[in-house]
């Protein structure tokens, strides 16, 4: 499918693979935050007048998207933030560290990335708790067999992708979350890598919180989300408090703030953000999520082999369930490999990608990735691996 009539960028000559660090955005999206701010351009949540009420029905609208996008049970379970790190960092400031207490654990893994490693560090630094991780198998994943290893008495929280930037691997979230729940342990779910390539269901998967990003998922850059369990969400403290959260403020002893979702969106939001976000939820919807992780794990599947063929490839992710595969070229460093193909107009991620304690596992600080998305052709990763093919060549030009 070719997929040029719906996103500009794919006419400017780029053959883009850094989609895991954020994707293009469709013409739809593009026209939808322009009308916002051409036609109906106006706060939400505070006017009586026509354009105002209509950003509120567009912004509510597209609460109920995002609602269904994730099979979340109530809409008030939806609540808007700038994107995945901002929520990441009010689960465990707004609600985690309330709970905690020094001594407890949380188990995350070596391939998360950093915006679900340093908020627990800091948690860690500041209230004593620990935070550990859970082995990955030689092939980078999870298995519930080391999940359950890793469970102690202490264990209160499992922090985790669904699906790793930098390997690629899609944990059976719904598995561990069984498990975990029957040890009494929450599990809040990384869904930056995830959200945008699979479908994902809050309900089935019965998890406790969520976060995620819509520039990583065809929507604009600033705006993201946070699930939660209603039950969870009611407890947990605004990290941010002003207009639009609260009810009434007559004096410090009767400060009453609104209920969710609104209470935890202080200020004006991203008002064509989260238009834009809507519009990239019906393009998505449009195409398939199912089709999306499928054409993914095809390309992924077509760019291993070809690799493969290469000697002086050393690819890391043999067995990635998604899009990403990490490699590097023998003697190269990795950001030379990036620059280099930066001259025939591909742009590769190269580096640690935020995946700074992964070295651990994967035996290497940097690496070459290529993150693939659904409007990625073999004909593309046919010029990529032309491309890498010569080492001569590679080591040539960098000189
Ligand atoms: N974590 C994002 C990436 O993998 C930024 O590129």
């Amino acid at each position: 499918m070719n997929y040029k009539d719906d996103f500009p960028m794919l006419n400017t000559g780029i053959i883009y693979f850094d989609n895991g660090a954020t994707t293009f955005k469709p013409n739809v999206v593009i026209d939808s935050m322009d009308e916002y701010y051409k036609e109906y351009s106006a706060n939400a949540h505070r006017g009586d007048y026509d354009i105002s009420l209509k950003v509120d029905v567009a912004y509510e609208k597209v609460r109920d998207k995002v609602k269904e996008f994730i099979n979340a049970k109530r809409r008030e379970e939806i609540i808007y933030t700038k994107g995945a790190t901002e929520a990441l960092n009010m689960i465990v400031e707004g609600f985690f560290a309330n709970i905690l207490e020094p001594g407890d654990e949380v188990l995350i893994t070596n391939s998360e990335h950093a915006s679900n490693i340093l908020p627990w560090y800091k948690l860690a630094k500041n209230k004593g708790i620990d935070v550990n991780f859970i082995p990955l198998d030689e092939t980078f994943h999870i298995t519930l067999a080391n999940v359950k290893k890793s469970i102690t008495d202490k264990t209160k929280v499992i922090s985790i992708a669904e699906i790793t930037n930098v390997v690629g691997d899609a944990r059976d979230i719904k598995e561990i979350t069984e498990y975990a729940h029957s040890k009494g342990v929450f599990v809040v779910v990384d869904g930056a890598q995830s959200v945008a390539h699979k479908k994902t269901d809050v309900q089935a998967t019965d998890i406790d919180f969520l976060a995620f990003s819509a520039h990583k998922m065809c929507g604009p850059t600033g705006i993201g989300i946070l699930y939660g369990k209603k039950e969870l969400l009611e407890e947990l403290d605004p990290l941010y408090t002003g207009g639009g959260m609260n009810e009434s403020f007559d004096s410090i002893s009767e400060v009453y703030y609104k209920d969710l979702p609104l209470r935890l969106e202080a200020g004006t939001q991203n008002i064509a953000g989260i238009i834009g976000l809507g519009s990239a939820i019906d393009y998505l919807n449009s195409i398939g999520m199912d089709n999306i992780y499928y054409t993914e794990q095809q390309l992924s599947r077509y760019l291993i082999e070809q690799l493969s063929k290469i000697k002086h490839i050393d690819i890391i992710n043999m067995e990635p369930d998604s899009g990403i595969v990490s490699f590097n070229v023998d003697g190269v460093f990795a950001q030379d490999v990036a620059v280099y193909l930066n001259k025939y107009n591909i742009c590769v991620r190269a580096g640690n990608h935020c995946a700074k304690v992964l070295k651990n596992s994967i035996g290497v600080k940097n690496t070459v990735r290529v993150s693939l998305y659904f409007y990625n052709t073999k004909s593309e990763i046919d010029k990529l691996v032309e491309l890498l093919s010569d080492r001569d060549k590679i080591m040539k030009e960098m000189i």
